[in-house]
């Protein structure tokens, strides 16, 4: 593809992508529109078939001395080997943990063995719990300072000059998500993890809302730590956590003492789940058959990740701008967060949304939605934090409508009707 211009982008073929997750034509699901999928998409074909394969044929200890055995290892090396390539990283700095909060766990606890009085740690109240819990515990115990990177309370947004003005050659550990789980906006994670590595201090960023939308290259972001949760992204119920730039050389090993050399068993002490791990990969193959059938043009596996993504992009900005016109035009409720696609150019507003009623409670919003065939979201997300920062009582929350690529317009219509409905 370097050598060639990019191949075009077109529209996205909703038809044969919904035709690639079995849900769609499920008895349990087909008549319902989907806007949880922040909370965890549907897998994709390719996904249950792994599993399902890896159940019947190989469902036996990996990497032994027995054909089976070895078959099965072979795809769980494959999964490594496909997302370190899906990701521009190497095989040996991606780790699958139970997770994306099981990883943030075990790292913090790995974290803490490095921190001392006098280290600042900073940490965000735009974060889902996962991202900001643990690493705060690690500080505390370690006698470390904690440090708060707030968001503005009107928009929910983090801004650099906020990062700048709290670094300083003490901090040790930055957190921030990609995106925020309840405002959707992404950071700008290139330029973020640049002043904090300016400043000599590690970045944990948390991927989880932002890589459902786009499966990013890392390289060009560059964080110490990248995390997110598989079953969010068409696959199967693990956390991926990435580990680059030498930091696992200075982490303490939390796993067994005989396997210290063995990096990606470092800072994964749980048994691993080998059936998902094998079948962690098959996305990668859904995501290779979404690029060739969208563009005849030959892709590396990264190539056709940064392809299909932007058909992804594309997709949700356009089904986004008229979902948010709408509930812009609606008194009867809040948006929380940027209510336009394009409010920090340049980066993604992802298709998830966090609104208030104003005269109703959420949860009966959120009832008269289902009661009308549409799944929506309704509580905090674990971002207690954020939704108090913004002014909103935590208890009873907020209703989030999230959607993915493989989400249509005639869902947008059907979700927008009923949520005005909901709200007269
Ligand atoms: C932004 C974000 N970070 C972290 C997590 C935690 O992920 P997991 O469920 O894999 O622990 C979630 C889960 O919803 C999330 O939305």
């Amino acid at each position: 593809m370097s050598e060639t211009a990019p191949p075009a982008l077109v529209d996205l073929d909703t038809q044969f992508v919904r035709s690639r997750f079995p849900a769609f034509s499920s008895g349990s699901l087909a008549d319902w529109s989907f806007f949880e999928n922040a909370g965890g998409s549907y897998a994709c074909g390719h996904t249950i078939d792994a599993l399902t394969r890896y159940y019947i044929e190989t469902k036996v200890q990996p990497h032994g001395v027995y054909p089976a055995s070895a078959t099965a290892g072979a795809q769980m090396d494959r999964s490594h080997q496909r997302w370190a390539e899906a990701l521009g990283v190497e095989r040996a700095e991606v780790h699958f943990g139970p997770s994306t909060s099981m990883n943030t766990y075990v790292l913090a606890q790995a974290i803490t063995g490095t921190l001392g009085p006098g280290d600042e740690v900073v940490v965000t109240n735009q974060d889902h719990e996962a991202n900001t819990g643990a690493i705060r515990r690690a500080a505390q115990s370690a006698g470390a300072t904690t440090v708060e990177w707030q968001v503005d309370p009107d928009t929910g947004l983090l801004d650099q000059e906020g990062l700048g003005a709290l670094l300083s050659s003490r901090t040790r550990v930055v957190t921030f998500p990609h995106a925020s789980n309840i405002i959707g906006q992404e950071n700008d994670v290139q330029l973020l993890t640049a002043m904090a590595h300016e400043a000599g201090a590690r970045v944990i960023v948390d991927g989880v809302s932002f890589a459902p939308h786009t499966f990013p290259h890392l390289p060009d972001l560059n964080p110490d730590v990248y995390l997110f949760s598989l079953y969010k992204t068409y696959s199967v119920h693990q956390g991926l956590m990435v580990v680059r730039n030498g930091w696992i050389d200075e982490l303490p090993n939390q796993g067994h003492f005989f396997n210290e050399s063995l990096l990606d068993k470092r800072l994964t002490p749980a048994g691993p789940d080998h059936g998902q791990i094998a079948a962690a990969g098959a996305v990668l193959d859904y995501l290779e058959e979404l690029a060739a059938h969208h563009s005849t043009q030959e892709m590396s596996l990264r190539e056709a990740a940064e392809y299909v993504s932007a058909l992804w992009r594309r997709h949700e900005t356009a089904l986004l701008e008229p979902m948010l016109e709408r509930m812009r035009r609606n008194d009867r409720l809040r948006i929380l967060g940027p209510e336009t696609t394009n409010a920090v150019p340049g980066l993604h507003r992802c298709p998830t949304v966090a609104i208030v009623p104003r005269d109703r409670h959420p949860a009966d919003v959120a009832a008269s939605l289902v009661a009308a065939g549409i799944m929506p979201g309704v509580g905090h997300f674990y971002a207690k934090r954020l939704v108090e920062a913004l002014g909103v009582d935590a208890a009873s929350g907020t209703v989030r409508l999230s959607f993915v690529h493989y989400t249509s317009m005639a869902d947008v219509e059907r979700m927008g009707d009923a949520l005005e409905a909901a709200l007269s």
